[in-house]
């Protein structure tokens, strides 16, 4: 299996490179320029095409004759990062190819998802703060995983709960609705995040679904691990 990864210097990137290399897989990440050095204990192992993620050359680069696509998709700075990365994975991917975004649990496909008050006030409190300091365009990433669900490609958009660092804990449980009682805890190891991205490359129950995560071993998720989650 040959798989590219787009944001490969990130945290979870970097996960995501590790994961791909123990599964025995080909690996070629994309990071900016500047970021090349993030990744220099794989060099030799993995492929690096430096360059921007939303350019469309460099990813028609990146993901030839790749059988999955792992994505970062970032809102940072306000000229359309996110959907512009997005499109140009769409439009560049080999057909037939396995496609996975990383997104937070703020992205809804079917607007049934349900949010406290607390995720609320973050996501409007962030998001009209980092707007108007042009850090970040929330409003871009949501456009992102637009394209992407609207797309007939075999995605999967995996929406990730708050994340903490640690050891991995194994892969996390998900539901397709945040406000699921399974989801409660909102808390996933980000290298459990990594791993749910690079396993969802080979689950074909996760075309076209919008997973929401949380760690296997939180509280909500062991509360309700034999209570079928994914409906
Ligand atoms: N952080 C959270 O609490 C959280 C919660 C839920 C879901 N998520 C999702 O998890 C994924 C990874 O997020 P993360 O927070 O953990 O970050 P991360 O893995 O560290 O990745 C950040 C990525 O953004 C890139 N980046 C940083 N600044 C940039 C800029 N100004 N312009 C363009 N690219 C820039 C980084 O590239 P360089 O290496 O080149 O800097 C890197 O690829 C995202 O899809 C996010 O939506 C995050």
């Amino acid at each position: 299996m040959k798989v590219s990864i787009i944001g490969a210097s990130g945290k979870l990137g970097q996960y995501m490179v590790q994961h791909s290399l123990d599964k025995g897989y080909e690996v070629v990440g994309v990071c900016r320029e500047k970021s090349v050095k993030k990744l220099d204990r794989f060099r030799g192992r993995i492929t690096v095409v430096p360059g921007a993620t939303n350019d469309p050359e460099v990813i028609q680069h990146a993901v030839a004759g790749c059988d999955g696509v792992l994505v970062v998709l970032v809102p940072w700075g306000v000229h359309d990062y996110s959907s512009g990365t997005a499109q140009a994975v769409l439009d560049h991917a080999e057909p037939g190819a396995r496609l996975a975004f990383s997104c937070g649990w703020h992205i809804t496909r079917d607007g049934k998802d349900r949010y406290s008050r607390k995720l609320l006030w973050q996501v409007k409190a962030f998001g009209r703060i980092a707007k108007l300091l042009r850090a970040a365009d929330l409003d871009d990433q949501v456009e992102a995983c637009r394209r992407v669900f609207a797309s007939d490609t075999r995605w999967t958009v995996v929406r990730g709960s708050d994340l903490e660092e640690g050891e991995s804990q194994g892969l996390p449980v998900w539901s397709r609705h945040v406000g699921d009682p399974i989801l409660e805890s909102n808390l996933t190891r980000r290298v459990d995040f990594a791993l749910f991205m690079v396993e969802a490359l080979q689950n074909d129950k996760l075309i076209q679904e919008a997973p929401a995560i949380v760690g296997c071993k939180t509280p909500s998720a062991l509360a309700h691990a034999s209570v079928p989650s994914q409906g």
